[in-house]
């Protein structure tokens, strides 16, 4: 799942770039067992399996061997919720480790002696933390300058400033008798401007108020 999300688009051309690194990392390689397991019963007898301390203690262990980590993030419902102003911060950082949770199946102990931080992507649980480590990777990414094309559209995404974005438009002028507001063809560029900042206000307070109450 990782590899997939990881190589494509703009991830990938943003490694081909080499304005990132990343690796990804399979636990069962730093299993000391024979079987590769990476995992065991619980104590006190809940159902499910649990991760065991030892492999994720050894790759992260290995990992801090060679570089030293702004983070280590654990992706998790219970953590910080994860926003725009944590992907703007998180995309200065020289490196960072994301272990992919198993929500309630991991040894508690990694969590209060390995991880430095939890970040949760949304109140809702997913069955692992791989898809919640893809896209927080893939919004801290494309943060990075030269990840994405035009520098200028990441600054102007959507909550950069608080604030939805405003709608775009492209060819045909008009389609179906459906009409692309006349003062962005005008050529006026102040008055564009204006405009593209009064509907991403309007928008903002019509769609999600709550960002405005924010500041
Ligand atoms: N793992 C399971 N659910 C998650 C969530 N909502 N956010 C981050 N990691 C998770």
């Amino acid at each position: 799942m990782l590899e997939g999300a990881m190589n494509c688009s703009i991830l990938k051309r943003a490694q081909d770039k080499e304005l990132v690194e990343i690796q990804i990392h399979n636990l069962r390689d730093y299993s000391l067992d024979k079987h590769h397991r990476v995992d065991d019963y619980p104590f006190g007898g809940e159902a499910g399996m649990v991760m065991q301390i030892e492999p994720i203690d050894n790759i992260i262990s290995l990992l801090k061997s060679q570089r030293s980590y702004d983070e280590v993030i654990f992706t998790s419902p219970d953590g910080e919720r994860f926003d725009q102003k944590m992907a703007n911060r998180m995309s200065s950082f020289e490196n960072i480790i994301i272990l992919c949770g198993h929500y309630k199946g991991i040894d508690y102990r990694i969590r209060e002696h390995l991880i430095t931080k939890e970040i949760s992507i949304g109140d809702y649980v997913l069955t692992g933390g791989e898809l919640a480590a893809a896209i927080i990777t893939d919004a801290i990414v494309r943060l990075i300058p030269g990840a994405i094309g035009d520098e200028q559209s990441a600054l102007s995404d959507s909550f950069q400033d608080n604030l939805l974005a405003p709608p775009v438009y492209t060819r045909p002028a008009e389609y179906k008798g459906w009409k692309v507001p006349d003062i962005l063809l005008s050529g006026h560029e102040a008055k564009i401007d204006e405009w593209k900042l009064k509907q991403a206000i309007a928008r903002t307070k019509l769609l999600r108020p709550d960002l405005l109450e924010d500041k």
